[in-house]
């Protein structure tokens, strides 16, 4: 039998399942940036932390299926207790996210008790129970620089921080977190790709070394970075962020070339989801994310305020 007729049959099976699946259930599908190409072709939204977030906001949908990492359903589920929210794979987290427990915490609240706690929603719903407000990679400069107090403790991304400090005159206090995907990109790496392609535009997200983002046109969330390259003029990008956003740079400019500034640059948690394993959870109407009521309110405490400035 000829393989590729079979994986493609296989695939729009899943599809037509997944679509039949989203009627019975009275289900939305959210899909981050980064997912694979064929779950964000059928998600019904697809957009970065923040707009996943607004999205969650008041759906009427009976259910979330949300097609990413784990901290990004708790959101939806914080957002939203009214809906049930499934996580399309029960083992996709963000190993960044995993970086800080309430106990680390609390020892650096003890250690800078003047300090507002910003909290990057790359964490758990516990931890946003324990911050004083949230911030997206789209927001962070905008949301630090809201906030009255002249002392930051900014967790748990030491890079998204590190850039913040360099936008504001706030004192920023570092957690030593970090998603290895972005800070694994080397200068040198941006250095040689800028010599092979020396007219290109170099997009990186701000979860990026200082030196790579120094190098760099623009530090910039994933849907910014959209927004960007659909803005401009120049036909050349390099991209430094996970490869799951080249495929809706790619399909809304046609006529632009887009290049990753490295190969390590790939997710595996957000590569987890695939169209069987999608179809699998909402047939079963599993791996449904909640959030103690305790803690839910709390979060939402610290998500509403950053909604309110940003
Ligand atoms: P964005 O909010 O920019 O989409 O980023 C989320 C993320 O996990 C970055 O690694
Ligand atoms: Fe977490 Fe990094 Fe993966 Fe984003 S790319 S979900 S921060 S591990």
């Amino acid at each position: 039998m000829d393989s590729t007729v079979d994986v493609g049959e296989q695939a729009q099976k899943a599809r037509e399942k997944i679509a039949r699946l989203k009627e019975e259930l009275d289900a939305v599908i959210l899909a981050h940036n980064y997912q694979r190409p064929e779950v964000q072709d059928l998600a019904d939204f697809t957009g970065d932390s923040l707009e996943l977030a607004r999205k969650c906001v008041g759906t009427k949908a009976e259910v979330i299926v949300f097609c990413g990492v784990r901290f990004m359903a708790e959101t939806a589920a914080i957002l939203n207790p009214t809906s049930t929210v499934l996580l399309s794979h029960p083992n996709a987290g963000c190993p960044l996210a995993d970086m800080i427990s309430v106990d680390s915490l609390g020892q650096w609240k003890r250690m800078y008790p003047e300090a507002v706690v910003v909290a990057y929603v790359n964490t758990t719903a516990a931890i946003k129970a324990e911050s004083d407000i949230c911030c997206t990679s789209a927001n962070a400069v905008e949301v630090v620089n809201a906030i009255a107090n002249e002392e930051i403790l900014f967790i748990p991304d030491q890079n998204l921080g590190h850039y913040v400090s360099t936008r504001t005159s706030k004192k920023v206090i570092l957690y030593p977190g970090y998603c290895s995907v972005h800070a694994d990109v080397t200068a040198e790496e941006v250095r040689l790709a800028k010599g092979r392609y020396p007219q290109a535009r170099v997009l990186v997200h701000p979860e990026c070394r200082a030196e790579v983002i120094d190098l760099a046109d623009a530090a910039l969330s994933t849907s910014q970075m959209l927004r960007y390259a659909r803005q401009c003029n120049d036909r050349t990008f390099l991209i430094g962020t996970e490869e799951g956003l080249l495929h809706p740079l790619r399909r809304q400019n046609l006529e632009k070339e887009f290049f990753l500034l490295s190969d390590k640059l790939l997710c595996p948690d957000m590569k987890k989801t695939t169209l069987a394993i999608l179809s699998e959870t909402m047939e079963a109407r599993e791996n449904v994310v909640t959030v103690p009521e305790e803690i839910r309110v709390r979060a939402k405490r610290a998500i509403d305020r950053m909604l309110e400035i940003a």
